[in-house]
């Protein structure tokens, strides 16, 4: 089969590697349709992991299954499934409890728990930027759709991640109707968080990032867009609530965050959002942040560490949830909201590519250039 391959910092191939198969009676065999690039995948892509070389990418996956082991009990031949990101066993204490972020089973190293298709540190799972996907657990891993899979894939496919990580965040912030909730990052998830408080009932969402075309989709969905390449967005989100700060906010851009010139500030968003947020309001931080960054600019990034307004915090009482998404938690609500025509995430996508386009794709994407908001792969066909 065909894979998006890593070939070392900021190149990916298009090469053969072997097929994914059904290796355990559990496992459901899926022919991927769609698959996402995500802004996970930059981080890896641009070598700021330790992702191996040889590998391939892909957690954002949806397609037909085309076979199923012997113990899987409900997924059947022909079913339109979507995939969480995170895989996951069901049984652990963790899966057991809902937080399908932090499988025990899934991840072999006994220190660590989560794991994912194609990502870093996240288990031995290939990805599904490839023609098949292997998914364990598939009873309880498949999300199935109904019969408008194929014609909103680029609606659905949104489940595998950023949709349920982006109302993730809002949930960890507490976002509840009337509320007025701030967004760090207008990127994927950045807009889906924006969508989530939406949904949720926020009456007012503002949006920080520093590209045009990211901040109109914002806009498009009712939200305010703040330009921090223009303003000082801490003083913007004061001035839009009476000097008091928002209700709550959520971080969604992770160790990469920098300046509008480009010079990398890991700890820029989670002290603006400090300082947007009113006294005791909450902040949901789902951009990555990670123990290690080897590539850093300074010692303590280096060390995964960031120079965080503690005394700030702790005086205005504010309170901070964070961590991969427990996708599973919320897939199915969403899905029944796409369903249902009241969420349409895919208002983000701008191109819908073959798998060959992929390393054009991600140098685009990476690249934050105008107008590649979220790519989609198709690789069954476009
Ligand atoms: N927790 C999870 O489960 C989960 C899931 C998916 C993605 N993520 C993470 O979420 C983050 C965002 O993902 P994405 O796909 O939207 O990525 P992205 O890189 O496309 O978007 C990030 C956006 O943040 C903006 N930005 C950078 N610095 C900023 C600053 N100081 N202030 C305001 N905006 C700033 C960038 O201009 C960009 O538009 C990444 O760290 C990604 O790894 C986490
Ligand atoms: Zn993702
Ligand atoms: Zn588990």
């Amino acid at each position: 089969m065909k894979a998006v391959v890593y070939k070392g910092p900021r190149e990916v191939g298009v090469e053969d590697v072997p097929d994914a198969r059904v290796e355990r009676s559990t496992d459901v065999l899926v022919r991927v349709t769609t698959t996402n690039i995500c802004g996970s995948d930059l981080h890896m892509y641009e070598g700021r992991t330790d992702f191996e070389t040889g590998r391939w990418f892909g957690h954002e996956n949806m397609g037909e299954v085309i076979e199923v082991g012997d113990g899987v009990d409900k997924v059947q031949v022909g079913d339109r499934v979507v995939l969480p990101f995170n895989v996951a066993c069901g049984h652990c204490k963790n899966c057991e409890r809902g937080l399908t972020n932090y499988c025990l089973t899934a991840q072999p190293d006994p220190h660590m728990a989560g794991a994912a298709y194609g990502f870093a540190d996240m288990g031995p799972w290939a990805g599904g930027q490839a023609e098949l996907l292997r998914v364990p657990w598939g009873d309880f891993n498949c999300l199935r759709l109904g019969e408008d899979a194929d014609e909103r894939a680029a609606d659905y496919v949104m489940l595998a991640d950023i949709f349920p990580t982006g109302y993730h965040a809002t949930e960890m912030a507490g976002v509840s109707p009337g509320d007025q909730t701030v967004i760090y990052g207008a990127g994927p998830v950045g807009l889906m968080a924006a969508l989530s408080a939406t949904i949720r009932g926020a009456s007012k969402v503002m949006v920080v990032d520093r590209h045009p075309d990211r901040l109109r989709l914002a806009e498009s969905i009712g939200a305010i867009a703040i330009d921090d390449s223009q303003v000082d967005p801490v003083e913007a989100v004061l001035e839009q609530t009476l000097g008091l700060g928002a209700d709550n906010g959520c971080e969604c851009v992770g160790y990469q965050a920098h300046d509008p010139s480009g010079d990398e500030q890991p700890n820029a968003t989670m002290n603006k959002l400090v300082q947007s947020v009113r006294f005791t309001g909450r902040i949901g931080c789902v951009g990555v942040f990670v123990p290690q960054d080897p590539g850093a600019s300074d010692e303590l990034a280096r060390n995964g560490q960031i120079a965080f307004d503690q005394g700030l915090f702790w005086f205005k009482g504010q309170h901070l949830g964070s961590g991969q998404a427990p996708v599973k938690k919320y897939n199915r609500q969403l899905r029944d909201l796409i369903a249902a025509g009241k969420a349409e995430p895919s208002f983000i996508v701008s191109h819908q590519l073959s798998l060959d386009e992929a390393p054009e794709a991600y140098q685009h994407f990476d690249a934050r250039d105008e107008g590649w908001t979220k790519v989609v792969l198709k690789p069954a066909g476009v």
